[in-house]
């Protein structure tokens, strides 16, 4: 809370800025930011912010915290209560249209309305059958809606969900390692890890908050890997973890096979040598209810998953070169082409590794 109120009173200059776009801008980003705290909490509910805005002044603020809890809107409402501003007359800044159903909470646009918030401005429409058509149901009750996509990142925020309600497909992370080279793989007898400690330790979070983790028989074969998230403070959700094989069993006695680890052992094996990734991806999607999928395989399964335009996020682990020079983005080499439509929205040094993140759509702007 104290950390909240911090924020509000930052924000309450930039708001303050007589720009209608850039304070709408600045808003929904503040939302987003606040829904990103519950990733891998609320899937898979989409991870919404929301922050109710009267005279410049920031009066309260929220974000859907776990799955069949309150949804932002309520969430912001009641932080406003809490701070004793009252509602009435705010402009509510939301990351995604406010819902109009009854679901494990009721509709949002009831709260907005009982509310006496004047105008929403959301970021993403809702596509989702069951709970689309809030801002309808809002302006028949005399408060303005307005789409608004000045926020690349609360309008970029949704797009997991939005990928699973559209596409029955899940949102693909790929992660790799590779050399200064451009090699995924080192030779026999060069030490096994590719990337610092560091390194490992962002993959390990990445893993702590994804519904699945799908590897290669190829690399359960060389590494025998047990694919949990390991060292991290708060495991948020526990993958589920998934070797796609074409078409022969999990190496007897691996650590998968033994069922070592937490979270559940899924092997799906496809036919004359490959498994087919689309009814894979389906399937994890509608019968395990998977939103974020990550990619932790060889570089065959890569290029397959790549040629079939699978792949919407990737974080690249570059190790330095010999003389201990980070290996920019612009050097990653073959690997390159499984990158294609993505683009590069960040490069963050960690120790002498360099970790690029690319995203489908980007978030520049
Ligand atoms: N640097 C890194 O980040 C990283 C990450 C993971 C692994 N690795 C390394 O990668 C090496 C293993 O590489 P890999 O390429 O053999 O392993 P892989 O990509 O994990 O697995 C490849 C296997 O997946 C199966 N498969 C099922 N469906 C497929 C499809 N549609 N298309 C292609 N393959 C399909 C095939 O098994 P069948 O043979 O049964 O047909 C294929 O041989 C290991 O040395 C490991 O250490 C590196």
């Amino acid at each position: 809370m104290g950390s909240n109120l911090r924020t509000s009173a930052s924000i309450r200059g930039h708001y303050c800025l007589r720009d209608p776009m850039n304070a709408s801008s600045a808003m929904l980003s503040l939302a987003a930011r606040l829904a990103l705290r519950a990733a891998g909490d609320v899937e898979p509910n989409p991870m919404v912010g929301a922050v109710l805005v009267r005279d410049g002044v920031v009066l309260g603020m929220g974000h859907h915290r776990r799955f069949g809890g309150l949804h932002a809107e309520r969430e912001a409402l009641a932080d406003c209560r809490r701070r004793g501003n009252d509602p009435r007359g705010a402009i509510a800044f939301v990351t995604l249209e406010p819902c109009c159903h009854h679901g494990k909470q009721p509709p949002c646009t009831d709260a907005l309305i009982e509310a006496g918030v004047v105008r929403v401005v959301y970021a993403r429409p809702d596509p989702h059958a069951v709970s689309a058509g809030g801002a309808g149901v809002l302006e028949r009750a005399g408060i303005a809606c307005e789409l608004c996509g000045d926020s690349p990142l609360a309008t970029r925020l949704s797009d997991p969900f939005v990928k699973r309600v559209t596409t029955g497909l899940p949102w693909v992370i790929a992660k790799w390692a590779q050399t200064a080279d451009g090699r995924l793989i080192t030779r026999p007898g060069e030490a096994r890890w590719i990337s610092n400690e560091l390194s490992l330790g962002r993959v390990h979070r990445l893993r702590a908050r994804v519904d699945a983790i799908v590897t290669g028989i190829g690399t359960v074969a060389a590494d025998d890997p047990l694919l949990t998230a390991r060292g991290v403070r708060r495991v948020r959700r526990v993958a589920e973890r998934v070797v796609l094989t074409g078409g022969r069993g999990l190496p007897a006695g691996c650590k998968l096979a033994r069922g070592e680890g937490a979270g559940e052992v899924l092997v799906l094996p496809g036919f004359a040598g490959r498994a087919d990734l689309g009814a894979a991806l389906r399937l994890l999607a509608a019968e395990r209810g998977a939103t974020n999928v990550l990619l932790e395989c060889g570089p065959t399964l890569l290029a397959a998953f790549a040629a079939g335009g699978f792949i919407d996020e990737a974080f690249v682990y570059a190790a330095p070169g010999p003389d201990g020079a980070p290996t920019g983005a612009d050097c990653l080499g073959a690997c390159c082409v499984w990158l294609a439509g993505l683009t590069l929205v960040r490069s963050k040094p960690l120790g002498r590794d360099t970790e690029h993140w690319f995203r489908r759509n980007g978030l520049a702007g």
